[in-house]
């Protein structure tokens, strides 16, 4: 057990470069095991979650050289040139591996299981497990509806036309990569936009990828084109430091190559629309993604009631935007928000239970939260293993008047590896021990 100890007050200063982006990670690995020739990655999110990943692929026979340093040389074996593993596939903590490796596997032909750990065996599978039903593959969950999960070997799959019944992009990723295999043109159709890197990097190896208003189509038995892809800092590990800066007085950071991809940017709208000094320089265009750098200066923030739509843009960020609502002035009302109860923890009661330990008011609802900003006392608070719980309750600190102790944070390596140490270089006076 890992234990985080932070001293209150601090502020934020200098540049940094938070580590690589999880979801363009994950895919970096997915695409380029399947791709013709070979795929260079830099940048590469050496975090336990995306490395469940790459262990994965190459438990399924791909070579894949590093990482080292965030570089990692995939020698892609075409899109039937997995091998059946040894034994089941461990995904750890990570939803993104579980979710789309089902919908890339359904339609191999290959027999095996992926399995994961206490948090990610609670998560719902069916989301995944019954579009690739209606696809024809075999994908079997337990009684429960959560993994471990089977994938049966199948003769075909056949195309589906999807409505996704939730702003999910790991599902909607899930049915595309299914798609690749299916005979006949795959669709799906999401009802809020939804995080679209699957779409740009499928384009980026080659792929044609339809899109229409909401409606995203893949014709199966296609091609993917080894290419070499730049990951830029994940927007969900600046999110952190965005909301740190944003309330410590006298802080002033400069964040270098953050992905700014639209369908990721709800954090940057709602911390602008409670007040926040937020600038956005160098934009710039890395591999089909768009990347900047982001200067924050502490302003008083004030509450607000955050626009539904940009829930899914930000469904990441929702425990540091809470923290930014505690230190906000007024009243902070989120809902429309449920998918953050199935999260790696319940988000929602989570964040609502530390909040209250350092003495904010912060009542949680069905699907979402209000919370009403004021003075944070220090405290003992649980992250549950939930890594962005313990990143976001760790900035709390800033404007604490007490210690704050943090259990339970080992988690936060499955995204941001050295966190501590990156935080304590920008200024936060955290220390973590073995407890
Ligand atoms: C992810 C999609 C989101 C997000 C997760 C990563 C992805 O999940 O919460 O951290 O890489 O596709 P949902 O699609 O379930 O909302």
């Amino acid at each position: 057990m890992f234990t985080y100890h932070l001293r209150p007050g601090g502020t934020l200063r200098g540049n940094l470069r938070v580590p690589g982006d999880k979801s363009i990670s994950h895919r970096s690995i997915m695409l380029g095991s399947l791709a013709d020739g070979v795929t260079r990655v830099s940048g590469f999110l050496e975090g336990e979650d995306s490395l469940a990943t790459l262990n994965a692929f190459r438990a399924m026979g791909v070579e894949i050289e590093g990482p080292d340093q965030g570089q990692v040389v995939i020698h892609g074996v075409g899109m039937h040139g997995l091998k059946t593993p040894n034994g089941p596939l461990d995904l750890g903590n990570s939803g993104t591996s579980m979710r789309l490796l089902a919908g890339l596997l359904a339609g191999q032909g290959l027999d095996l299981v992926l399995s994961g750990d206490a948090s990610l065996s609670g998560r719902p599978m069916c989301r995944v497990t019954d579009p690739l039903a209606l696809m024809g593959a075999r994908v079997e969950a337990t009684q429960a509806g959560t993994a471990p999960l089977h994938i049966r070997p199948v003769s075909g799959l056949k195309a589906i036309d999807y409505a996704l019944p939730v702003a999910s992009a790991q599902v909607k990723s899930c049915v595309l990569l299914a798609g690749l295999y299916a005979q006949g043109e795959t669709c799906v159709t999401e009802p809020a936009p939804t995080r679209d890197h699957t779409e740009r990097m499928l384009q980026g190896f080659g792929y044609e990828v339809k899109k229409e208003g909401s409606r995203i189509c893949v014709q199966g038995g296609g091609r993917l084109a080894a290419c070499d892809i730049d990951v830029p800092a994940d927007i969900s590990s600046a999110a952190f430091f965005l909301v740190g800066a944003s309330i410590a007085p006298g802080s002033d950071l400069v964040l270098e190559h953050v992905g700014m991809n639209p369908t990721r940017d709800g954090i940057i709208t709602i911390l602008r629309l409670m007040g926040a000094d937020i600038e956005v320089r160098n934009q710039r265009n890395v591999g089909g993604e768009p990347v900047a750098d982001l200067r924050v200066r502490h302003a008083p923030l004030k509450g607000i009631r955050i626009p539904e739509e940009q829930v899914p843009l930000a469904i990441d960020e929702f425990p540091a935007l809470f923290v930014a609502a505690a230190c906000a002035e007024g009243e902070t009302v989120l809902t429309g928000a449920e998918e953050l109860r199935v999260k790696e923890s319940d988000r929602i009661q989570v964040m609502a239970d530390g909040l209250q330990a350092l003495g904010v008011d912060a009542r949680p609802t069905p699907d979402g939260m209000v919370i009403r900003g004021g003075r944070l006392h220090g405290g003992e608070v649980d992250s549950h293993g939930d890594h962005r719980i313990a990143m976001s309750l760790a900035m709390a600190a800033l404007r604490s008047d007490g210690d704050i102790r943090i259990s339970d944070c080992a988690n936060v390596n499955t995204s941001f590896p050295d966190f501590v140490g990156t935080a304590a270089r920008a200024g936060l006076d955290i220390g973590v021990a073995h407890e």
